[in-house]
């Protein structure tokens, strides 16, 4: 079957039942989606699947054909944040970082949806399904509240967000990172 990945069209070798969390990690090697509980209770997975939400934990690869998947991959580059992105980096919105890809995509998703004044209680509410173990909660709502407002500086888009060290990094096939 055929995936596209942040704009690019992939052949899917793995079974039908594999995960797309699976497929996107192991077989693809798109990393920001985690593995957080397995089970679609903490929304580290969460990728848009044309456009919308979707536990990637839960969702079996045969259910997407021709469908367009989006990670936080596909959103901006670290000298070209997206605004998402930008908003997160400019309010500190991550400790240890393991729930942050799923609060970023579940958050564009909200931006697209209901892009203007929200209220934060709407947040909120579209990140309920989304645990912080490190509990940081508070910005990163005043993270995601500031994105779907726009109220982004320019200034964050374009900061120097490029890991330094090393220039290799060994990713090993089922580690968490
Ligand atoms: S890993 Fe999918 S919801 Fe927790
Ligand atoms: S920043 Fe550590 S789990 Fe959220």
């Amino acid at each position: 079957m055929r995936l596209t990945i942040n704009g690019a069209e992939h052949d899917v070798l793995s079974p039908p039942l594999a995960t797309l969390l699976h497929v996107l990690r192991e077989e693809i090697g798109v990393t920001s989606p985690k593995a957080g509980c397995n089970q679609g209770g903490c929304g580290a997975c969460t990728v848009l699947v044309d456009g919308e939400p979707r536990r990637s934990c839960l969702t079996p690869v045969a259910a997407l054909e021709d469908a367009h998947v989006t990670t936080v991959e596909g959103l901006g580059e670290p000298d070209a944040l997206s605004e998402v992105q930008a908003a997160f980096h400019e309010h500190y919105a991550a400790q240890c970082g393991f729930c942050t890809a799923g609060f970023v995509m579940a958050t564009e998703a909200l931006t697209r949806r209901a892009r203007g004044d929200v209220e934060r209680a709407e947040v909120i509410e579209a990140l309920s399904g989304h645990v912080c173990r490190c509990t940081g909660y508070v910005k990163i709502v005043e993270a995601a509240t500031a994105a779907v407002r726009g109220e982004v500086s320019a200034d964050e888009a374009s900061a120097d967000t490029a890991p330094h060290a090393p220039d290799e990094v060994t990713l090993i096939p089922g580690s968490p990172a």
